[in-house]
């Protein structure tokens, strides 16, 4: 309605209270508020989950309709790319800061465009992304900035299980032996952080890090210090926002996190 404003909150649907608090967060600040679930097929490399990410339309109207969430955009993959569909929007800077475009090369150029169609479609004046996926978000706000989309992306933390484990749709694939390891990945980011908050060396600490998450079974794509704002490698001297940013598979499943860093200047 004319003078209200709009929120929408992305998703991929298998709602879990990370998503879900994203959601109670905007309604708070908007007027209305979209939750779109579309499982999008161009963000999934041929060998990756597609056929098997987990679905519960059910399930997430549900959660959905208990927020008071104004309008579920679900739409079926013919409509967000029909036969002749021939478009895609080539991500730099912060999509090729060697994170998880090393391991998925494909993954931010999908993302992208996917959320500009749904911003698009949806025309709201704010979204709402988590910063559990720290890169996404900073590829997101450099796009809508990039392409003089109007609407202002928000950062949601990132909501945790009690021990730790960064909620996400791929924890259901954990088996019970990994899903007890997986809290541990959160456990190392900060006693890293507190490492090198004391004035550890940034390259030694993350080297032992790597070692101890190693041994309990994690095989590590990355463990990594960047700038909070630019992904820029650190310096050894830098000083300032720092983020420590971790991807790691247990079996076959892949698991990312990463939290806030200081850089003592002593
Ligand atoms: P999906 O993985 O479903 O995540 C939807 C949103 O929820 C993203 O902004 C993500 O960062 C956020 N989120 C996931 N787990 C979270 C947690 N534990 N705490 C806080 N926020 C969390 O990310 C995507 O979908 C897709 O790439 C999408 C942006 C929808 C484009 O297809």
């Amino acid at each position: 309605m004319a003078g209200e404003t709009v929120a929408l909150v992305p998703t991929m649907g298998a709602l879990h209270e990370g998503h879900l608090t994203l959601v109670e967060q905007v309604t708070k600040k908007a007027d209305r508020t979209i939750v779109s679930v579309f499982v999008n097929p161009s963000q999934f490399a041929a060998h990756e989950d597609l056929d098997t990410y987990p679905r519960d339309e059910a399930a997430d109207l549900r959660e959905l309709a208990k927020l008071g969430v104004d309008l579920v955009f679900a739409p079926d993959v013919e409509e967000m790319y029909p036969e002749n569909y021939a478009t895609a929007i080539a991500v730099e800077g912060p999509a090729t800061a060697g994170l998880e475009d090393k391991n998925r090369p494909h993954f931010f150029g999908g993302v992208a465009t996917v959320v500009a169609k749904l911003l698009l479609l949806c025309q709201p004046h704010m979204a709402i992304f988590g910063e559990k996926d720290f890169q996404q978000l900073l590829v997101i706000r450099q796009m809508t900035r990039d392409l003089n989309i109007p609407v202002k992306i928000l950062a949601g933390a990132t909501i945790r299980e009690t021990d730790g484990l960064a909620l996400s749709s791929r924890n259901a694939y954990l088996t019970p032996g990994q899903r007890s390891i997986a809290p541990m990945l959160h456990a190392v980011l900060k006693d890293v952080a507190l490492k090198i908050g004391r004035g550890g060396k940034v390259s030694r600490v993350l080297g032992t890090a790597k070692t101890r998450l190693g041994r309990a079974g994690f095989r590590l794509d990355y463990l990594e210090a960047r700038h909070t704002v630019t992904l820029a490698p650190l310096e050894k001297d830098a000083t300032g926002p720092a983020r420590l940013l971790v991807a790691a598979r247990l079996g076959t499943t892949r698991l990312i996190d990463n939290i806030p860093l200081k850089i003592s200047d002593g």
